[in-house]
């Protein structure tokens, strides 16, 4: 487990907001200046070598923190620090040095590699554009790293429509090792793969993370695929973090009303327990993020709401050292450590 109290962090996200104009014409208001509120005031960190699990239902502003960090797309506010450096502060040079040392693999292998460019070419990209290396070694570097990624060196020459979708990500993943960065963002990368290809992908970054002891920001909207994986866990609901901590204690003694829902619906081997368990289901569907609840943003849905929680936003606090949740009544909800695999 990652040692998080001595040790810098290689990437601090602080306070970071994220709005998108609505589109105009939604609700017939075409100059209307309300806004998508993606992702509001998360704070997290991510250390050398470490993986960080961040979880949540689909549109809960997963990606945009990603891209966010990335400065794929630009934060409404708060600032993020890649080895205590400002991004927003980057010129443009700064910036694609920084890009060398953060990749990003991408959910659908499908659709993330140009189907007119080689194996070769996709994998060797990064480094063209970062000039690294002759050709040549840029392609020993290639065939070195379709080896490591399980894939056969001579294929280099042959177009993505040959491989089968947990080939591609494999593809994907070599080419976001090839400058051998700090942090990847992994973004779903396995949810768009067979069920009997997932656990393969997954040991494959494990065993390359080991390899290069780089970090992952690992995204999921199951907290079930990032269970095998995390050292730390956060836990988003409609763009506001809930919940951080090691994965230990996250599995455990969730404090959350909406990470104990979660985790009630991870599937436990034990059919006894299966059976036994209590099972925490959610009223409705998620709100959406042009207009979410006041207070609280979970309110609407939590089975443990009051009246305060519509009026009173709750603070992340600190609840235990390294676990942070946001709620008024935070409470352990102990999980037997049976239910899970440690
Ligand atoms: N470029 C964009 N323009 C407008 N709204 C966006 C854009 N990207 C994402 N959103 C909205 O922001 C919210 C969060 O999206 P996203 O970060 O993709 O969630 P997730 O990755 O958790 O599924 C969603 O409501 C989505 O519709
Ligand atoms: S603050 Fe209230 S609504 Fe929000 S999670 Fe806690 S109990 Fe539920
Ligand atoms: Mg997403």
């Amino acid at each position: 487990m990652t040692d998080t109290t001595e040790r810098t962090p290689l990437l601090k996200v602080e306070h970071l907001s994220k709005e998108f104009p609505a589109e105009a014409g939604m609700f017939a208001k075409r100059f209307s200046k309300r806004v998508v509120s993606a992702v509001n005031d998360i704070s997290f960190e991510i250390y050398p070598g470490e993986t960080f699990g961040l979880v949540g239902e689909s549109g809960c502003g997963k990606s945009t923190t990603g891209r966010s960090i990335m400065r794929l797309t630009k934060p409404t506010a708060g600032k993020v620090f890649f080895e205590g450096r400002d991004i927003s502060e980057m010129n443009k040079h700064e910036l694609k040095d920084m890009r060398r040392e953060m990749q990003f693999i991408f959910q659908d292998p499908y659709a993330s590699l140009n189907p007119r460019m080689t194996i070769g070419e996709i994998v060797s990209e990064p480094m063209t554009i970062h000039n690294v290396g002759t050709k040549e070694e840029r392609m020993e570097t290639v065939r070195e790293l379709l080896d490591v990624v399980g894939l056969n060196p001579e294929h280099i020459n042959r177009y993505p429509h040959e491989f089968s979708g947990g080939q591609r990500q494999r593809v994907g993943i070599a080419r976001a090792f090839a400058l051998k960065p700090k942090l990847i963002i992994c973004d779903e990368p396995v949810s768009a793969l067979d069920v009997s290809i997932q656990a393969q992908v997954l040991n494959l970054l494990k065993d390359l993370q080991d390899k290069f002891g780089t970090a992952y920001l690992f995204i999921a909207h199951d907290l079930s695929v990032v269970q095998h994986i995390s050292d730390r866990v956060g836990v988003m609901y409609l763009g506001k973090l809930v919940e951080l901590s090691d994965w230990k204690t996250l599995y455990t003694e969730p404090h959350h009303p909406y990470t104990q829902s979660l985790l009630s619906a991870v599937p436990v081997p034990d059919p006894d327990i299966q059976r036994t368990r209590k099972r925490i289901i959610l009223a409705g569907d998620p709100p959406s993020p042009l207009d979410p609840p006041s207070g609280c943003r979970f309110h609407t849905r939590c089975p443990m709401a009051s009246e305060r929680c519509s009026q009173d936003q709750p603070s992340f606090n600190e609840v235990a050292p390294g676990h942070f949740c946001a709620c008024h009544y935070a409470e352990p909800f102990p999980i037997k450590e049976s239910h899970i695999d440690l």
